[in-house]
């Protein structure tokens, strides 16, 4: 058994094109890291990229692994955090690459979290007009999320990641086994991420999650391995499809426009994914109240999301107008009109009429699905 485990499966994106690569996914797939990154990210010399608290626990591995290789590479530290996800941080990172006389023929590879990812994503994207870029997620929001999709950037004063390009890896290597060191919070809150995978586009992926929520909390390795596979799959599926965002792409932000707007209310001081986690709920509210997610969707939910230790409801305080006026400063609530992704059942999506994948909610509708508070928050994920 421990052999199948150990074997990696590739996903590839975009096969066949120029600009095609692979998601390695495995326990252990991060030992052949010179290797992989000989045969699909041949450079000079190697950056890697990291916060400091990855860069601590993991760093020397990595160090050691691309030594005995014989790759030449330097490590480059920020502090940990989405305030490092900025134009400062990045213009130092830059810096350093040139003094340290990093070049065009060089290779960026970032280690850690979607801070890391999209931080030195960004570098890679712009360092004299693009280098190679290859990513090591390690938290679960990076490897089941944010490694995937392309898309690189930084948070400015105007708003989050409205500064940043899209940017394909030449290759991503998924290997659970970090999530060993992820702190709870951090790793309950990707999971939201993986639940929303099964809502929007797998009820068989939502039914094991279901089926397996106590191996789940336990970080059992076989457990986390399928759900990081199972997601990497959905993922990658759902942006090698639509790679510019023009249509079906849309579905992966069911529960974000609640779950944005209650993150800024809060001034950021939930984790993503527990914001998340609540706007699939209010957005499954709104669905069923107009017709177009089936009955019961939202229970079900609540019901998963409750045993997974993430939270089914805004906090008690936040009032709910002030979270309807927030979601019309999402960035992708076009011409001032708030449009939402919604599923038409556990596991599915449909585009509606004009084969849009988002539609238009009245305030009000959106208002009621937002006092409708049947399931308590349970204590721990209260304690933010
Ligand atoms: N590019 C995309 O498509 C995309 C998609 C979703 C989210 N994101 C971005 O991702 C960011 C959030 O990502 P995140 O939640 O990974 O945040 P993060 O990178 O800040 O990581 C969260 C925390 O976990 C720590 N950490 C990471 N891996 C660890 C490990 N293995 N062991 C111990 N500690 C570890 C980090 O040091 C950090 O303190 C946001 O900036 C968001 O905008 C990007
Ligand atoms: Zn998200």
């Amino acid at each position: 058994v421990r052999a199948g485990v150990r074997t990696p499966d590739v996903i590839s994106l975009h096969p066949g094109t120029a600009g095609g690569f692979d998601i390695r996914v495995g326990l252990g797939v991060i030992d052949r890291l010179a290797s992989i990154l000989k045969e699909e990210a041949p450079a000079h010399r190697y950056a890697v990229i990291a916060d400091r608290n990855v860069a601590e626990l993991h760093g020397s591995r990595i160090g050691r692994l691309l030594e005995t290789g014989g790759l030449d590479a330097e490590f480059f530290d920020f502090t940990p955090g989405e305030a490092s996800k900025t134009r400062a941080v990045w213009a130092t990172l830059t810096d350093a690459l040139l003094e340290h006389g990093f070049g065009r023929d060089c290779c960026i590879i970032s280690l850690g979290g979607g801070v890391a990812g999209d931080l030195a994503g960004f570098v890679a994207a712009t360092f004299m007009r693009g280098v190679a870029f290859v990513q090591i997620p390690t938290s679960l929001l990076a490897m089941i999320d944010a490694s995937i999709g392309g898309k690189t950037g930084l948070d400015v004063p105007g708003g989050k990641n409205l500064v940043g390009a899209f940017l394909q890896p030449r290759v991503v290597l998924t290997d659970p086994s970090f999530l060993a060191t992820l702190p709870e919070r951090e790793f309950t809150a990707g999971v939201a991420e993986a639940v929303k995978h099964g809502m929007i586009a797998s009820e068989r992926y939502l039914e094991e999650i279901e089926a397996n929520t106590d191996s789940i909390r336990r970080r059992d390795e076989r457990t986390i391995l399928e759900l990081v596979r199972g997601s990497v799959r959905i993922k990658s599926e759902i942006v090698g499809d639509d790679v510019l965002e023009a249509g079906r792409r849309a579905i992966l932000n069911f529960g974000h426009t609640i779950g944005h707007a209650i993150e800024h209310v809060l001034d950021y001081t939930l984790p993503h994914g527990f914001a998340v986690a609540m706007g699939m709920v209010v957005e499954s509210g709104i669905g069923e109240t107009v017709g177009i997610t089936a009955p019961g969707t939202r229970r079900r939910l609540e019901a998963a999301l409750h045993r997974l230790g993430l939270p089914t409801a805004a906090p008690p305080g936040i009032d709910a107008q002030s979270i309807v006026a927030a979601t019309g400063m999402d960035k992708k609530a076009r011409a001032s009109r708030v449009r939402y992704a919604l599923v038409s059942s556990a596991g599915s999506c449909r585009p509606g009429t004009a084969g849009r994948w988002t539609v238009e909610v009245p305030d009000a509708v959106v208002l009621d699905a937002l006092r409708n508070r049947p399931a308590p928050v349970s204590q721990e994920t209260t304690d933010v």
